[in-house]
């Protein structure tokens, strides 16, 4: 390992705004993230948050909002964790983890909204299962938002776009509103941060300089009958 991702990883074990294996608050954090945050503000997950870009402009945008980021690669999420500390944002901290175990760090109910920012598209059939929205995920933040959860997916992707929106039609889904072309589309407004700009990350200004169009589709998730309750099957 490169003495890089050791400094980052030694500074993510010190850094009280990164909840990781290891560390004693990590198995525990389920239920607990009002406390964390010290307040009572609504918990808003932005989901494989890799740099951490959104989660630091929402929070600085909604100071009565707590962030949550999610992501697997804690070099990645150094790079957001030491980010919200210099900009003195206390309503924004890291989890790594992966996604499909985020039912063991929050309580049913505990998450108000989830953001999917430029996901892996997994455009392998064989990864379906894997894509951020497929039904199992969806009954996962179901249950971790309760009826009327907002998700949002920014994505690159046409193909995960269709993906996702062939999905919904088979969902109980309230509010939807998308665009396949952000930049043209008033829903930009979602994305700009406390400046009016644009959110882009790392990921999005390359799919940008490709000319790949962004895609946004926002919902809330309801709750059909027999999908109450973490055994529900996915
Ligand atoms: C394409 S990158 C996008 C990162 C960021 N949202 C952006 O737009 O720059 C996908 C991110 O998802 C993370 N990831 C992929 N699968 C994951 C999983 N199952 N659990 C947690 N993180 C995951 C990767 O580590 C990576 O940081």
């Amino acid at each position: 390992m490169s003495r890089n991702k050791l400094e980052r990883f030694h500074a993510n074990s010190l850094a009280y705004n990164v909840m990781e294996p290891g560390k004693p608050r990590f198995d525990q954090m389920k239920g607990q993230w009002h406390a964390h945050f010290g307040n009572q503000n609504p918990i808003v997950l932005e989901l494989a948050c890799g740099r951490g870009e959104y989660s630091l402009a929402l929070a600085a945008k909604h100071p009565h909002l707590n962030i949550v980021g999610v992501d697997i690669k804690g070099a990645r999420i150094w790079k957001g964790s030491q980010a919200a500390i210099q900009q003195g944002l206390a309503n924004v901290a890291f989890l790594r983890t992966k996604i499909q175990n985020i039912e063991d760090f929050f309580a049913p109910g505990e998450v108000a909204e989830i953001w999917l920012i430029h996901p892996d598209p997994r455009p392998k059939e064989v990864d379906i299962r894997r894509r951020l929205t497929n039904p199992r995920f969806l009954n996962h933040y179901r249950r971790l938002g309760g009826p009327g959860v907002q998700v949002r997916l920014k994505t690159d992707s046409a193909g995960l776009f269709a993906y996702t929106m062939e999905v919904l039609a088979g969902q109980a889904i309230s509010d939807l509103q998308y665009t396949e072309d952000l930049y043209q589309s008033p829903l930009l407004a979602d994305h700009l941060d406390v400046h009016g700009q644009p959110i882009r990350t790392k990921y999005e200004e390359m799919f940008m300089a490709k000319g790949c169009r962004i895609h946004y589709v926002k919902f809330r998730l309801q709750t059909p009958p027999g999908l109450i309750g973490a055994e529900a099957a996915d």
